[in-house]
């Protein structure tokens, strides 16, 4: 499965193209199975429906725990390096994560979860997270994770959506010198979930919550009633691991659901081959297990891989800026992975937060989840890689469940802002909009794949329709990614972001309806549309035109208003960076709202609007124009 030099790539590359059922038959050796599958690929992009090694039987925890736990036990698995610096570091070997996941496990099965449940995981970067996910992979159920930054609508979206039967949570949370209430965001959110029956608390800040009698459990209370064996469940490689909601261009964010073999080969084999990892490294991936970047890359992907992961609590802005710098100094990490966002951020602060700090321990630098600009990779490989790390530019999605089109650390020759070249097992296209192949290089077009690869997306929860619609019938028999891509003359691929109406906010994915619906719940506002401009450090920063009822006495006010109806219905990540209050919307005569106008006018590009004749009411345009300070 290791592939050590370029030409190691190209034949291994060759050899998933052609014969793509022998190719990940071999790789799929390589794990603990339960019982042997019967055929590695069925598929159909047309009516879709995809099946990886079919009949297989295992348990994805008994790759990432039972056989380190017994080869290596006393080897780190999990370094946690707290929020506050002057707390200690806590390191969980393999054996004792095994122990501690399999206690946890049977503290599910104790609270009535069975084999095919689903649970909702709202938690802080904590080691208890890493266990939870794990204990309901080791008895089959089925772990909805939300991002800890998520409003108590949101989780309850998500909670019903799923039908969740569990919560776990923990009191508190801490992210630089701010406090979460995570259990009472938890309490709010279960005042419209029936299906909940039981929370498990987590005690981390030990801040006063409130505990329901016969529904809410202490985690620490609830492990000392129970062993530490647990066998793992048989799973079928095609039942589900996980379901994680992501945003598109339109309607709620879909549960993307990924089952259990697929899953666990593709994200190991992506780990070990893109980050070179190599046996006693230590891996930092700065991402929240919030997102399908810490499902993969903190805890999957290294798990299985017998690997030392990091993960760290905190902000890389606390105590100050130099916090990621102290991190891998301290733990002498070799692997370091972290989005563009962070790198902008990081290089306002200056010099002097990197300048003192040991970091001659770096091997690999990593990027993820947005394009980063050439300015941010030269300031990332000159001053943190000093030269001499290669940068891995991973472009992959939720859906994908693993990286996609990424260089092979110290393997693939790298150029700035390029992704590069695809991994074994994925065929990249690109396409113009009617769907017709951009064959050759040196073109541009949109990115789609043409054949199946282990960790593809397999469902939408509950809504297979909805799956195929959104990544299958826009250009019919290919998986949509909904991203611009260049292939240059090399053949090299540079991702140059979404083609649909979903904004990149700090790699973070936001669906513009998503945000139209919460803005549009405030009182007073009639209207609106939300598009995407470039942001310094955010990448894209949200833009929303609305329009009132009446015009605001105190347009400033009600602009903070506002913001906190979005913090609310979402979460704050999804607070408009800019609000325009207007009167009217650019549209066509059939009622659609000219987003192309409004992006162009956001960016500023307010010379190049097009042809605005086709508009209803092309005056509105001029209001706009004139009401954004132009
Ligand atoms: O637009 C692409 C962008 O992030 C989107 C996927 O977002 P999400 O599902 O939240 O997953 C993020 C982490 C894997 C993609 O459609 N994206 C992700 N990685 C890159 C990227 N854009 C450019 N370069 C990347 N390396």
């Amino acid at each position: 499965m290791r592939i050590r030099s370029f030409e190691d790539y190209e034949k291994a590359y060759k050899e998933s193209v052609e014969d793509p059922e022998s190719f990940w038959g071999e790789v799929a050796q390589e794990f603990v199975w339960k019982k042997p599958w019967k055929k590695v690929l069925e598929w159909d992009f047309n009516n879709y429906d995809v099946k990886w090694f079919k009949g297989g039987k295992m348990n994805i925890t008994e790759n990432c725990l039972d056989r380190h736990a017994h080869n290596k036990p006393n080897q780190p698995a999990i370094i946690w390096e707290p929020n506050d610096p002057a707390e200690e570091s806590i390191t969980l070997t393999y054996k004792v994560l095994f122990d501690r996941v399999c206690s946890f496990a049977n503290v599910l099965k104790k609270n009535g979860v069975v084999k095919g449940d689903i649970v909702c995981i709202y938690m802080p970067m904590i080691p208890e997270l890493t266990i939870a996910v794990l204990a309901c992979a080791r008895i089959g159920a089925i772990h909805s994770v939300v991002f800890g930054g998520f409003s108590a609508q949101s989780i309850a979206d998500r909670i019903n959506d799923s039908q969740c039967k569990m919560v776990i949570t923990t009191d508190g949370a801490v992210r630089g010198a701010k406090h979460v209430p995570m259990k009472d965001t938890v309490d709010d959110a279960l005042i419209g979930c029936p299906s909940v029956k039981k929370v498990i608390v987590a005690t981390h800040t030990r801040t006063p919550v409130s505990m329901i009698k016969g529904r809410d459990a202490w985690w620490e209370h609830e492990v000392k009633l129970v062993s530490a064996d647990c066998p793992a469940e048989e799973m079928d490689s095609e039942d589900p691991l996980f379901i994680l909601y992501t945003s598109g261009s339109t309607g709620k964010p879909k549960g993307v659901v990924h089952t259990c073999g697929g899953y666990m080969i593709y994200s190991t084999y992506t780990f070990q081959n893109v980050f070179q990892y190599d046996p006693g490294d230590v891996f930092f991936c700065t991402a929240d297990v919030g997102w399908i970047t810490g499902h993969s890359y903190i805890i999957y992907g290294p798990l299985a891989s017998g690997a030392q992961s990091l993960m760290f609590e905190g902000v890389p802005t606390y105590p100050d800026a130099g916090r990621f710098w102290d991190i891998i100094d301290k733990h002498k990490v070799n692997i370091f992975y972290t989005a563009p966002t962070a790198i902008r951020s990081l290089m306002g602060f200056g010099d002097e937060y990197f300048k003192e700090k040991d970091l001659s321990s770096l091997k690999v630098l990593g990027s993820v989840g947005e394009p980063i600009n050439e300015e941010a990779w030269h300031w990332y490989n000159d001053n943190i890689g000093k030269g001499k790390c290669p940068i891995v530019d991973t472009w992959w999605q939720t859906e994908t469940g693993g990286i996609m089109i990424s260089p092979l650390a110290g393997i693939t020759k790298t150029k700035p802002s390029f992704a590069t070249l695809p991994l074994p097992g994925i065929q990249p296209m690109l396409v113009d909009e009617h769907g017709v192949e951009i064959e050759g290089n040196g073109v541009n077009g949109n990115l789609v794949i043409k054949f199946p690869w282990p960790s593809i997306i397999r469902t939408t929860w509950g809504d297979h329709e909805r799956c195929k619609t959104t990544y299958f019938s826009t250009y019919p028999g290919l998986y949509f990614t909904g991203d611009g891509c260049q292939r240059d003359e090399d053949g090299y691929y540079k991702i140059t972001g979404r083609v649909d109406d979903v904004i990149n906010v700090s790699g973070h994915r936001i669906g513009t309806a998503e945000v139209e619906n919460a803005l549009n719940m405030h009182t007073g506002v009639v209207e609106s549309a939300v598009v995407g401009y470039p942001h310094d450090i955010k990448g894209q920063g949200i833009y929303a035109y609305i329009i009132c009822e009446e015009t605001p006495e105190d347009p400033e006010m009600t602009k903070r208003d506002i913001l906190m109806t979005v913090t609310r219905v979402i979460g704050p990540i999804a607070k408009p960076d800019k609000i325009l209050f207007v009167s009217g919307l650019p549209k066509t005569r059939s009622g659609k709202i000219m987003r192309r106008i409004l992006r162009k006018i956001a960016e500023g590009d307010v010379k190049n609007l097009g042809d605005i004749s086709t508009l209803l009411d092309p005056t509105v345009v001029e209001e706009i124009v004139k009401g954004a300070g132009y």
